[in-house]
């Protein structure tokens, strides 16, 4: 019998169709508006949020979207709950539910993330206001010694903690191990560090009884440190990110759903594109995207009302072509093709 879990992960990672992050913590959207000049009130939070899940059609190539906390609380200016409006669209709502990467003691360079305490009353809550699925992200940092054995296992232990209680929630766990791109490492540096990430995470998915069939996994992709000389190619970073997934990742998981970390919008696509271009994977390949989906409509909005459908038609821009990177169907010319 097929669980909810394994129906909702599945219906996450439908064909055509992607995640948008749209759970910037309180300090994180106060950067993003920063950069547009916009002063980070509630009411511009709720504008901003408002203008991406009304903007029609965007269900065609948006699966699911997750929110922080605050949005899975706010509504539309005409009242309607916007995890409603996204129910009613065939959008499953989804909510971030770490509370942020502190410094690891011992280890201060290193992080690990917090949020365990009182987190089964908190997804029963979140379950009650319509979440079908969470996130939980844990930040690995490539440097000089770095990452320790402790850091990934700390993290990997409590993210395994985390999708064990989502599960007990009957909420689909994503769980996201983020190594950073920051820095001069090489491509094979990143391959190396994301395989102990995966393979720690793994393991303690495994050991603490994690149904694979029920979770999706958003990881980063391997690729060249983001200040290194030589920048790995389009084809070279899809290889090696299916390589290395490959060897850790188990085929019961039923979608990989990649950030994009500070990628380009447009290279974020093309790397998905390639990897589904590649050939057959065990799992779907997929985007849960934050800034490679709302950048170029962030700054089409500049906080200005009269801007609200141009900012639209920019977001359902990068939808569409992630969505055409699902099956590996994309191509750099069709964003010219878009642009009116
Ligand atoms: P980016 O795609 O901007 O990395 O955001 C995705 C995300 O949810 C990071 O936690």
């Amino acid at each position: 019998m097929t669980s909810t879990l394994e129906t909702t992960a599945r219906a996450l990672v439908a064909p055509g169709k992607g995640i948008l992050a749209a759970d910037e913590s309180t300090p994180t959207i106060k950067k993003r508006f920063d950069s547009i000049g916009v002063e980070s009130t509630e009411r511009n939070r709720q504008a901003y949020r408002q203008l991406l899940f009304t903007a029609e059609g965007m269900e065609a190539h948006v699966s699911g979207v997750i929110l922080f906390d605050e949005t899975l609380r706010q509504s539309t200016d005409g009242g309607t709950r916007f995890a409603d409006l996204l129910a009613q669209k065939g959008v499953v709502p989804g909510i971030k539910v770490d509370r942020g990467a502190k410094p690891l003691a011992g280890s201060p360079k290193e992080k690990v993330t917090e949020g365990l305490d009182g987190l089964r009353d908190r997804l029963a809550e979140y379950r009650d206001l319509g979440a079908g699925f969470a996130k939980w992200r844990a930040v690995i940092t490539i440097g000089d010694g770095i990452p320790t054995d402790a850091c990934l296992h700390v993290n990997a232990h409590a993210l395994a903690r985390y999708a064990a209680l989502c599960q007990e929630a009957g909420v689909v766990p994503i769980v996201e191990p983020e190594v950073l791109m920051d820095g001069p490492h090489t491509i094979e540096t990143c391959e190396d560090v994301t395989t102990r990430t995966l393979e720690a995470t793994f393991e303690a998915l495994f050991r603490q009884g994690v149904l694979l069939e029920g979770m999706l996994l958003k990881p980063n992709m391997v690729l060249s440190g983001s200040t290194c000389d030589v920048q790995a190619g389009v084809d070279a970073v899809a290889e090696a990110t299916l390589r290395c997934f490959r060897r850790v990742v188990p085929a019961a998981v039923p979608g990989v759903v990649f950030l994009s970390g500070g990628q380009s919008d447009e290279l974020a696509t093309a790397h998905l594109s390639a990897m589904n271009a590649m050939g057959p994977a065990p799992w779907e390949l997929s985007f849960s995207y934050g800034r490679a989906l709302q950048a170029p409509a962030l700054k089409a909005w500049g906080g200005e009302a009269d801007n609200v459908g141009a900012a639209q038609a920019a977001f359902l821009n990068r939808a569409r072509l992630n969505g055409a990177a699902r099956s590996g169907a994309y191509t750099p010319e069709m964003k010219a093709a878009a642009a009116v």
